[in-house]
């Protein structure tokens, strides 16, 4: 447990605006994270190895994307317990996202809405900031996310794809392709038939290149939304397959409002997540299961507010966990108790 309670911290972060509150963090962390001030937050490690992909994660909980789109505060996040932590999503050029306000909480659901857009400084400021940080060096498991500019037509999404790949690929232990924003018009597009055949078939044919030229072959993952139906999972999943992707993470937010109809800021346009998105991730973790067999790494992502939740994860199939809106809520003691709990059912499950 952290010395700071965040019980103290977070009636003063939920007092201010979401984004104000998200950055004062941020910009706290990477003030503090190469300081000796970072033992106050300091999270002890839950020990739980796992190899996926030829990558042995040290435990089986990781940050999301999108907390840490700059990859600022790799350090900082990384010590309050992560086995590892994926930054990004990094764009090829800078771009400032969407008009504000742009983030929205809905207490009384556990969720919050985010239409942010890709906000980030661009790939050159992002890969300089990775290499500054100290987190792979301990053994942990770094990922670097990648995503496609606004202003980028999205017939040409591959050629941003493939700039933001090549640029983050030394530096990365995975990759994440990230085709399921909500806030980035017609990416999710890309999740389809051959938009999605095209894209995977170019973004493995430069690992292969890459993977030449490096010395090493970096497993590329693919985020995708919860919004999918199964013959929709069953194409992405073959898809994967034929293109040799090492994982998928399932799930990005949500689109629906089934979940939150009536709470205030539910009508927000954006992407939700925290509890609502819960059983629509874990519903398309159990179909990618079904479709992509016993072996193929599934990361699942989308609503986990506790240990529980997060065995809920496994036990729809998934391999490894991540978590976002549920740090906000319940703060870094969630990292630890969903960490002891997944070891356990683990060992449970291998009795
Ligand atoms: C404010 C915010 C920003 C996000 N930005 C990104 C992003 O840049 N790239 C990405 O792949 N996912 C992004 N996500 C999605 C999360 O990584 C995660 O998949 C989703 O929120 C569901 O998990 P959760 O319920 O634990 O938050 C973002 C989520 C939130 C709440």
């Amino acid at each position: 447990m952290s010395l700071v309670p965040y019980s103290l911290a977070r009636p003063f972060l939920f007092g201010l605006d979401p984004e104000t509150a998200h950055e004062l963090t941020m910009e706290s962390l990477a003030l503090v994270q190469a300081t000796p001030l970072k033992w106050a937050y300091c999270n002890s490690f839950v020990d739980d190895p796992v190899t996926l992909a030829g990558i042995t994660f040290p435990n089986r909980i990781g940050l999301a994307a999108g907390l840490d789109k700059n990859a600022r505060c790799i350090d900082g996040l990384g010590s309050l317990g992560f086995g590892f932590v994926e930054v990004g999503t990094v764009t090829p050029k800078p771009q400032p996202g969407n008009p504000k306000p742009r983030m929205f909480r809905l207490p009384q659901a556990k969720a919050l809405i985010n239409r942010l857009g890709f906000n980030n400084d661009g790939l050159d400021a992002f890969v300089a900031n990775v290499k500054r940080s100290t987190f792979r060096g301990k053994g942990r498991i770094l990922g670097l996310n990648i995503g496609k500019n606004a202003t980028t037509p999205i017939e040409n999404a591959t050629s941003d794809y493939l700039i933001a790949l090549e640029g983050v690929y030394p530096h990365a232990d995975y990759v994440t392709v990230n085709i399921s924003s909500p806030n980035t018009a017609n990416l999710r597009t890309l999740q389809s038939d051959e938009a999605l055949d095209a894209l995977l078939g170019a973004v493995a044919a430069r690992r292969e290149e890459l993977a030449k030229k490096h010395g090493r072959r970096v497993p590329v993952f693919v985020k995708i939304a919860p919004d999918l139906d199964e013959a929709q999972v069953a194409v992405i999943a073959a898809t994967l397959k034929r293109h040799g992707m090492d994982g998928v993470i399932a799930t990005n937010t949500t689109i629906s409002r089934d979940a939150v109809k009536g709470l205030p800021h539910a009508e927000e346009a954006g992407g939700l997540s925290g509890t609502p998105v819960l059983e629509a991730s874990n519903r398309v973790i159990r179909m990618l299961r079904a479709q992509l067999g016993l072996r193929f790494p599934i990361i699942g992502v989308g609503g986990v507010m506790s240990g529980a939740d997060a065995v809920s994860k496994l036990q729809a199939g998934a391999d490894v966990v991540q978590i976002y809106t549920g740090l906000i809520y319940r703060g870094p003691d969630l990292v630890n108790e969903a960490a002891r709990a997944l070891k356990r059912e683990c060992a449970v499950q291998n009795a």
